[in-house]
């Protein structure tokens, strides 16, 4: 019997090539595991009225970890739009296969390191190394969510806020509601790993992402858990930014910058802006990470019009593989690929298109296999 057994998701459109490409190094690598391939994706919204069916949950319920390639998004209208003609009509609703994933295994750390591999010819600056820490469970991702709006919250709401007073007078369909939720316990795990990395990792300095001057009630809680936690790491310096502000700060200063921990939805912005300033989708690695369970996937989505074309930069996934390794306990293995990858780039004789070159996405994998 194989040491791991991994749960395989390729998903939607490119997904599909980049699991391809991590396969390669990891066999490459010789970790001892079983893959087991698993459903999720559009396609099983549209012939079954769930994305993610009962039977992958079941799969991860029963695996060491998974890699997971990327997945479709739809908005409601749409995505009941495409389901096959018995399922219309049904009721069923869309809800993002990897938002249901995180919440359900309780994958409350998105984990998305974001280095510049010197010679990268996309690096926004060489040096880079930012680290960013997710909540990723709660916040504006909560899923409770009215639109139309139903009398009793209308009703609700009039009686305890002041400040709804003129939404109140809509009629249900004139707004919507989406309630950002976050908790003492969720802040305070999310702030902790933070904090934890940090130390590990001998970094100077954590930033707490927040708007808490508007967005009083659910951001002065997360900054207030991120200020207690910081109590037990004396060593490491704490700071404390509004996200707009940070967005400029990051590209004008971004070597002030160290590990961020934000909230969900910030968390989801600043992810993306900081992949860009490493040379974008292409090099974006995460990890959603839980206490029993881990799920590792690339920042980029399913990009739909590159499906299949074996064109798109692999290099986000194979560092995915690399933080699943590192999270699996194979460190020596985690340190083999990246140097791998890092040599690759360095060397710069394999570029795919995003990176200027004609290497394609499997050439790629080989390329980095190649080093191991
Ligand atoms: C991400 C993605 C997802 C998110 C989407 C695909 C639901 O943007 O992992 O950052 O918003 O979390
Ligand atoms: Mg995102």
């Amino acid at each position: 019997m194989a040491k791991y057994k991994i749960a395989w998701l390729p998903g939607d459109g490119v997904g599909v090539d980049v699991m391809d490409a991590a396969k390669i190094v990891l066999d490459r690598i010789g970790l001892d595991a079983e893959y087991i391939h698993g459903d999720i994706g559009w396609e099983f919204w549209r012939t079954e009225g769930d994305a993610f069916p009962a039977r992958t949950i079941d799969l991860l319920k029963n695996v060491d970890a998974a890699m997971f390639g990327a997945i479709t998004s739809k908005p409601l209208k749409a995505a009941e739009a495409e389901l096959a003609d018995s399922l219309k009509g049904t009721g069923l609703q869309y809800r993002s296969p990897i938002v249901r994933m995180r919440q359900l295994f309780d994958l409350y750390i998105c984990l998305r390191p974001c280095k510049a591999y010197p010679g990268n010819p996309l690096n926004f600056k060489e040096g880079l190394d930012l680290v960013v820490f997710r909540e990723n469970t709660e916040d504006l991702y909560a899923g409770v969510e009215f639109s139309p709006v139903p009398p009793e919250l209308c009703d609700t709401l009039g009686k305890l806020s002041k400040a709804f007073a003129p939404f109140g007078k809509l009629p249900p369909n004139e707004y919507a509601v989406s309630c950002k939720i976050n908790t003492r316990k969720g802040s305070e795990r999310i702030a902790r790993a933070a904090f934890e990395f940090a130390r590990k990792f001998n970094r100077k300095k954590v930033t707490v992402v927040h708007k808490a001057n508007v967005v009083r009630a659910t951001d002065n809680l997360f900054l207030e858990m991120a200020r207690e936690v910081h109590k037990d790491f004396p060593e490491i310096q704490m700071d404390e930014a509004n996200i707009d502000a940070l967005t400029m700060w990051l590209l004008k200063n971004p070597f002030n910058y160290d590990v961020l921990v934000a909230p969900n939805l910030y968390g989801d912005i600043i992810s993306d802006l900081c992949a860009q300033m490493v040379g974008g989708l292409g090099f974006g690695c995460s990890g959603n990470i839980g206490e029993k369970l881990a799920v590792f996937e690339p920042t980029h989505g399913s990009a739909p019009k590159y499906a299949g074309q074996y064109k798109v930069n692999p290099i986000a996934t194979i560092l995915t593989a690399k933080m699943m390794l590192d999270w699996l306990g194979e460190a020596e293995k985690g340190t083999r690929l990246e140097q791998a990858v890092a040599t690759v780039i360095a060397e710069g004789q394999a570029r795919t298109y995003d990176m200027g070159g004609k290497t394609s996405t499997l050439e790629m994998a080989e390329a980095i296999a190649a080093k191991l």
